[in-house]
């Protein structure tokens, strides 16, 4: 069986077998992206020849999430799209490989040469990879709440001039049952008409302090000042952790494990890459579970969470 605030490196699908049935509570992840980074590892997801077996793939990996989730857990995806395109040339799929804002390009598919992809879409069509995900993990289960927009203020530039620069990728919330736990008193905001801003500074600070977090905002409603979190989250990206060129933030972790864990529960990752996910679940009072396949990566992975669990005391941010 797995314990509790470990992480392992292996496959997430073998290693999710050991997991107990309706045993974690809330799942955090972001899995590779199709077609845009080589990992250097065998079994890796993200370079299927189509983007029907990469979908196929996840939708495996996440029928066994859907099994270890408990009854009223709740998974947050984070997932951005591809285009699509042929492998010509030395700059290879160029509209995939700035999504991340990355401390350098190591990995990126614009390194590979023998990666080909087959789809029916056309050189340059976006392919629609979230809401294909999405829909896949519909027809397998899980109800399909909400698609969060992550609106990144600082996204990487691209040299595109034929159409915007991307700047938002996918949060999708995705639950077990109809019914689920979600506090939605963890994240309120400020109404337009609600607190001056020290005083909404004021009882943020009172929220984040270890061990409260469930007393904060309690009882409020929109006469307070406060009005329920939207559903775009302005998050800065920001460089990986040494060398992960993957990661995301810790504010999308935070966000999505105080809406959806409560203190104390369990909280996993698949595909934990840096650490980040176990990093914010130990912030916020939770256990975790993680896999990585590539073994510098959870090296450095490993090295974060003890680096995190030797702080002697917290406040975020
Ligand atoms: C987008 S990154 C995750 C980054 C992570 N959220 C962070 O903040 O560091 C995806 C990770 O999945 C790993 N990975 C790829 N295929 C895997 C598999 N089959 N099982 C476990 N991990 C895998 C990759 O090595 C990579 O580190």
């Amino acid at each position: 069986m797995i314990q509790f605030d470990k992480i392992y490196n292996e496959d997430c699908l073998e290693g999710m077998k050991r997991i107990g049935d309706c045993t974690i509570d809330c799942v955090v992840t972001s899995p590779p992206y199709y077609a845009l980074r080589d990992y250097g590892v065998d079994g890796q997801i993200g370079l299927e020849t189509s983007p029907e077996e990469y979908i196929d793939r996840l939708t495996d990996v996440f029928a066994e999430v859907l099994r270890v989730m408990k009854p009223e857990g709740t998974c947050w995806v984070v997932i951005g799209d591809s285009y699509a395109g042929s492998n010509k040339g030395s700059a290879n799929y160029p509209e995939n490989a700035k999504l991340w804002l990355q401390g350098t390009n190591k990995g990126t598919l614009s390194k590979r040469t023998s990666f080909k992809m087959k789809t029916t879409a056309k050189d340059r069509d976006l392919i629609g990879i979230p809401w294909m995900l999405a829909f896949a993990l519909r027809r397998i289960g899980f109800y399909l709440r909400q698609d969060i927009i992550w609106h990144k203020p600082n996204p990487m530039p691209e040299s595109v001039t034929n159409r915007c620069t991307r700047s938002h990728e996918y949060i999708f919330l995705l639950t077990k049952s109809a019914r689920y736990y979600f506090n939605k008193e963890a994240l309120r905001e400020p109404a337009n008409t609600g607190l001056r801003k020290h005083e909404y500074n004021h009882r943020k600070v009172k929220f984040i302090v270890p061990g409260h977090r469930q007393e904060q905002f309690r009882g409020g409603n929109v006469s307070d000042g406060f009005r329920n979190k939207r559903d775009v989250w302005s998050v800065c990206v920001k460089p990986g952790y040494e060398g992960h060129h993957a990661t995301f933030p810790v504010d999308i972790p935070y966000q999505c494990i105080l809406l959806g864990c409560p203190v104390g529960g369990v909280v996993l990752d698949p595909f934990i890459g840096s650490g980040t996910t176990a990093v914010v679940a130990h912030r916020t009072h939770c256990h975790y579970i993680g896999f990585e396949l590539n073994r510098e990566y959870f090296e450095i992975a490993q090295k974060r969470i003890s680096e995190e669990l030797a702080q002697p005391t917290f406040l975020f941010k």
